[in-house]
């Protein structure tokens, strides 16, 4: 990954590039359309990374290019849900999808979540970074209330896929001893 990208929280500033990157792959049928203002007030939960590029596409606010973003929404006690991962078309297989989700995870290992969740098309990219594929109906009744205002409901193709929060900071702390034995 080229080093000046840097993964960070989203600024309001990111909100029109953001809405720009997802509703690109809604176009395409691969992820489910936000507007500016469902951004806009989740704001919080989102991560980017940011390229120090002034982006020519948009009003260039926050005076980067975003060229990946996801959101960690929080459902129902200590479950939350990961959305809205994107990476844009010119920065694809160098990272950043991986990159963002670590920051995603990372968070709710702060948050002091049990599981996060995933509705997904891209199960596999998700499994290498140690989700499972779970049945659906393991999921709370309060995602499918989400769900109802989906475009899709009720014939939903998506796959769920779920992870064990401490699962994944072990996993972590795993991988970070094996990269310092190495130095
Ligand atoms: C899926 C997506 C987020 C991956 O992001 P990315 O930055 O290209 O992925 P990375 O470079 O971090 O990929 C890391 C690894 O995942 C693999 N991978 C990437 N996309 C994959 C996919 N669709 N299926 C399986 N593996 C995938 C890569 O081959 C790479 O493996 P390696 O490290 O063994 O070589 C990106 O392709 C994307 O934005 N797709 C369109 C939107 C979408 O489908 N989002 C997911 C909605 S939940």
């Amino acid at each position: 990954m080229d080093s000046d990208i840097k993964i960070r929280r989203a600024k309001v500033g990111d909100v029109q590039q953001v809405v720009a990157l997802i509703n690109s792959y809604a176009e395409k049928g691969e992820m489910l359309y936000r507007s500016q203002s469902q951004v806009l007030q989740q704001v919080r939960n989102y991560f980017v990374a940011a390229s120090p590029e002034p982006n020519s596409g948009s009003d260039g606010s926050s005076g980067e290019t975003v060229l990946a973003c996801g959101s960690l929404d929080i459902t129902w006690n200590d479950l939350a849900e990961l959305r809205s991962l994107a990476v844009s078309d010119k920065a694809q297989g160098k990272g950043l999808g991986t990159l963002v989700v670590e920051a995603l995870m990372n968070d709710a290992v702060e948050l002091g979540l049990k599981h996060v969740f995933a509705l997904t098309y891209k199960p596999h990219f998700f499994e290498r970074l140690g989700f499972r594929i779970i049945d659906k109906q393991q999921l709370p009744h309060k995602v499918w209330s989400i769900c109802i205002d989906c475009l899709k409901f009720p014939v939903c193709d998506e796959v769920a896929i779920q992870i064990d929060v401490e699962e994944w900071a072990r996993r972590q702390a795993a991988a970070e001893a094996k990269v310092a034995d190495r130095h």
